[in-house]
């Protein structure tokens, strides 16, 4: 069950790269178990403005502290990147289905678009942890420049193998990640393979596109706009090709991971 707290400490907010922060939160004693690729609700202010509170992954975490890393958009994240260590926001969480944890891949694949690599990591540390020498990890990174460049590291101290793309060719390939997604399925051997990917709708996209030719499915971590975060106003429902009745699922409560297979996104163009 999620708990609410109206307030709660901000212990650091640093900047990681341009528009993008890591944000310390106290972590509440009566704070739930946190799964991989769950989510919180950060209400940003006390008062009505902004009026609904902003969904965020949870990156990593410990008994005494919790992290969230996040890109400045618009108001609500550009107020957040304004908090010092010592302000308080309320928090609702934690929230939503996570990635599963699946022990029999010969590789991992995780695919990030932008700040989309925030809802991998928890995943990432938990397979390693599980698997490691029993199987390899890649991390497939594209973002718009090289300046916008982070988190990587820590997929790479986690033993992961690094390939990254940017849209201007300030680093690494000049292109989209899906070109490296691409490059890897149609080039290496790579056995039974799990996906795991988050980032902008447009990618979502291309992956289906590219990897149901290999036979491949993938788990993604979808970004609905939200309202509620539990249920309850149906602001992210999204339509699945479930065919038993209601073919809508609500993103904050029966995801925000789906199998890619399972949804309609001919509805989503
Ligand atoms: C389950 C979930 C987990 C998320 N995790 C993270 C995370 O870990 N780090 C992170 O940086 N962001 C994450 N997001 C996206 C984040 O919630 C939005 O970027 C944020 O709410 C924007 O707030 P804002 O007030 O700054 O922008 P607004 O002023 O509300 O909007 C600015 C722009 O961003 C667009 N936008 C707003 N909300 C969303 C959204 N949910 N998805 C896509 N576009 C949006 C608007 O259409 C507009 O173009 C997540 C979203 C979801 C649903
Ligand atoms: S955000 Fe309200 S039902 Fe999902």
């Amino acid at each position: 069950m999620p708990i609410l707290q109206n307030s709660v400490r901000i212990v650091s907010n640093r900047r990681l790269a341009q528009d993008h922060y890591r944000l310390r939160l106290e972590r509440p004693r009566s704070f739930p178990e946190i799964e991989a690729g769950q989510f919180v609700q950060l209400r940003l202010e006390e008062g009505w403005d902004p009026f609904l509170p902003r969904p965020l992954c949870l990156y990593e975490h410990s008994r005494l502290w919790m992290d969230v890393v996040y890109q400045v958009v618009g108001r609500g994240t550009a107020i957040l990147s304004k908090k010092k260590a010592g302000a308080s926001v309320g928090v609702l969480g934690p929230l939503g289905l996570g990635f599963p944890i699946l022990l029999d891949g010969d590789t991992y694949v995780f695919v990030a678009g932008g700040v989309g690599i925030a809802s991998l990591y928890l995943a990432a540390k938990e397979l390693v942890r599980q698997v490691k020498g029993r199987a390899r990890f890649i991390l497939l990174f594209g973002l718009k420049s090289v300046g916008m460049l982070h988190c990587h590291q820590d997929f790479r101290e986690l033993g992961f193998e690094l390939r990254i793309a940017t849209d201007d060719g300030s680093y690494g390939k000049k292109g989209y990640v899906t070109g490296l997604v691409e490059q890897l399925f149609e080039k290496e051997q790579l056995g039974r393979v799990w996906v795991y990917a988050c980032g902008p709708r447009p990618m979502f996209l291309a992956l289906t596109g590219i990897l149901p030719r290999f036979g491949q499915d993938a788990y993604l971590s979808l970004d609905e706009h939200m309202a509620c975060g539990v249920g309850v106003c149906l602001g992210c429902a999204v339509k699945t090709v479930r065919g038993n009745g209601d073919p809508y699922r609500l993103v904050c409560k029966e995801g925000p991971v789906f199998k890619m297979s399972e949804i309609d996104w001919e509805s989503k163009k």
